[in-house]
C-alpha cells in the first residue's frame, strides 16, 4: 500500500538496508509485543494531573507525563 503523506510513520517509511527506516523497528516492536499485555493486566488508578500536551515541546508528551498508582 503506497505511504499516506498526510500520516506520520514514526519510525521512516523506507527500508533500513538501502534507505531511511530506523534499523531498531523490530526490537520496538518486539519490546511492545511483551509490554502492552503487561500494561492491560495492570490495576491501577490515575490520580489528577495536568494532562494537556505542551505542544511547543519535542517529544510531544503530556505536562505530568502519565502518573499511575498501582493498586495491586
Ligand atoms: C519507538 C522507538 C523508536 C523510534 C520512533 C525510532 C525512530 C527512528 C527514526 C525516525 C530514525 C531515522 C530514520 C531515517 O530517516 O533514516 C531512526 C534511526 C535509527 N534508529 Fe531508531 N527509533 C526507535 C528505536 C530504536 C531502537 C530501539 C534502536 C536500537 C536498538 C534504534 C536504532 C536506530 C539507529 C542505529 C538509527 C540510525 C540509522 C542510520 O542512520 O543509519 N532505534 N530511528
Amino acid at each position: 500500500m503506497p505511504a499516506d503523506p498526510q500520516k506520520l510513520i514514526p519510525q521512516g517509511g523506507g527500508d533500513a538496508a538501502t534507505g531511511h527506516r530506523c534499523p531498531g523497528a523490530g526490537v520496538m516492536v518486539g519490546l511492545l509485543e511483551s509490554l502492552a499485555p503487561r500494561l492491560a493486566r495492570l490495576d491501577y488508578t490515575v490520580p489528577d494531573q495536568d494532562l494537556t500536551i505542551a505542544l511547543g515541546r519535542v517529544i510531544a508528551r503530556p505536562r505530568s507525563g502519565f502518573v499511575i498508582n498501582l493498586t495491586s
